[in-house]
């Protein structure tokens, strides 16, 4: 009877440790995911969701997080700041995240980023140069350099390389980047000794810019700014040549997509603009990382694709340094960064900006070509 029961005890014994060790391993670490995979920058947001899910593949396979799995929820921004807030309080609110990352669009990561702010959970945006993002306060970071630096290379570009003495600018006036971005190479350009003789807003959404382009070509600019997103550079690149403008076409990281050259065709070649990673680029930490994306998803990487992984790797590397899920010590742990990713040195400024160099990418026979790279 006695030895039964010893047996009983023991068997419930091992089953509840076993229950115990189970529920244990199941434990996770929320992390929140944020891109616009539909709207006006659709592959933005497939790429940025791609390199999420890679960094959080790797980090689970090689033992998780604290000794939790990392559990990736992405939300879908659509582009749209009123959406992207709205995800931002169902990730802190439903979710109980501990932390997010993202999202591309400054415009959104605006919307998003006092959110964080004000529940404490510290962001990283792999990906929005505008530098309005990170002055939201102390938990929010970002993960590529910002449009000042980015203005600059672009003007110093047209105005050092390709001899523009005249330039051109044109913006969406409803988008904190492109305005912003357009204002920058502009203050860069004249500060060169270069003249901008037409600089001019289109709205949001539109899709007729012969009106803005008439002006602009009435100018004789040696070069056009175009410091929109790729859909909106493809239609104005396309409107500009049939107005007869044969010159070249400069602009910034919005310009990174595989649609830029299927939309403009023809129309974009000549084009030139700043980005925050090439996949020519030789280092050895690139070259792993489009060897590790090509085999996952069958496509080589965008600049998205790779500083979400990066913004995703930064992230998991604070939380471990923290020690903890506790947002103050991953904000600290974040503020410390000093790493190595795929798309350079990380380490944060005291406006959490990292410091980081930009190449130029050339579109020739609908190719994107790696110029060169631009140190700050
Ligand atoms: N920098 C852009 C913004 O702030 C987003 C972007 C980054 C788009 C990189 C394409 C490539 O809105």
């Amino acid at each position: 009877m006695k030895k039964k029961f010893i047996a009983v005890l023991l068997t419930v014994l091992s089953v509840s440790l076993i229950l115990a060790g189970c529920s244990q391993k199941t434990t996770e670490i929320k992390i929140g995911g944020v891109g616009p995979v539909s709207g006006e920058a659709a592959t933005f947001g497939q790429s940025t969701k791609e390199g999420y899910e890679l960094a959080v593949e790797e980090w689970n396979k090689a033992g998780g997080l604290l000794g939790n799995q990392i559990k990736l929820i992405f939300q879908d921004d659509k582009g749209d700041p009123t959406e992207a807030a709205t995800v931002w309080t169902k990730l802190i609110s439903q979710d109980k995240v501990v932390a997010i990352v993202g999202t591309v669009m400054s415009k959104c990561s605006l919307a998003g980023a006092p959110i964080s702010q004000a529940n404490k959970v510290p962001m990283i945006s792999p990906t929005s140069t505008n530098p309005k993002v990170t002055e939201v306060g102390e938990f929010i970071f970002r993960a590529c350099f910002i449009d000042p630096f980015q203005g600059t290379v672009g003007a110093k570009f047209a105005y050092e390389n390709l001899n523009a003495r005249t330039a051109a600018c044109i913006f969406d006036v409803g988008n904190d980047y492109t305005k912003g971005l357009s204002e920058f190479f502009r203050d860069k350009f004249i500060e060169l000794g270069g003249e901008i003789v037409a600089f001019e807003a289109h709205a949001t959404g539109a899709t007729d810019f012969k009106a803005q382009l008439t002006k602009i070509i009435a100018a004789k600019p040696d070069v056009i700014y175009i410091s929109d997103y790729y859909n909106d550079v493809a239609l104005i690149a396309k409107q500009a040549r049939e107005l007869g403008y044969t010159g070249p076409l400069v602009g910034g990281d919005g310009w990174d997509s595989p649609d830029l050259v299927k939309i403009g065709g023809k129309a974009v070649e000549n084009g030139y603009f700043t980005n925050h990673f090439s996949k020519d680029d030789p280092s050895p930490q690139v070259q792993e990382f489009v060897r590790k994306y090509e085999a996952k998803f069958g496509k080589t990487p965008d600049a998205l694709a790779a500083l979400a992984y990066d913004a995703m790797v930064i992230m998991l590397d604070a939380i471990k340094r923290a020690g903890s899920t506790d947002p103050e010590k991953i904000r600290a742990a974040l503020a410390a960064t000093n790493i190595q990713v795929v798309s350079g040195m990380i380490s944060f400024d005291k406006n959490r900006n990292p410091i980081k160099s930009a190449v130029i990418i050339a579109i020739k026979d609908g190719q994107q070509v790696y110029q060169t790279t631009v140190n700050p």
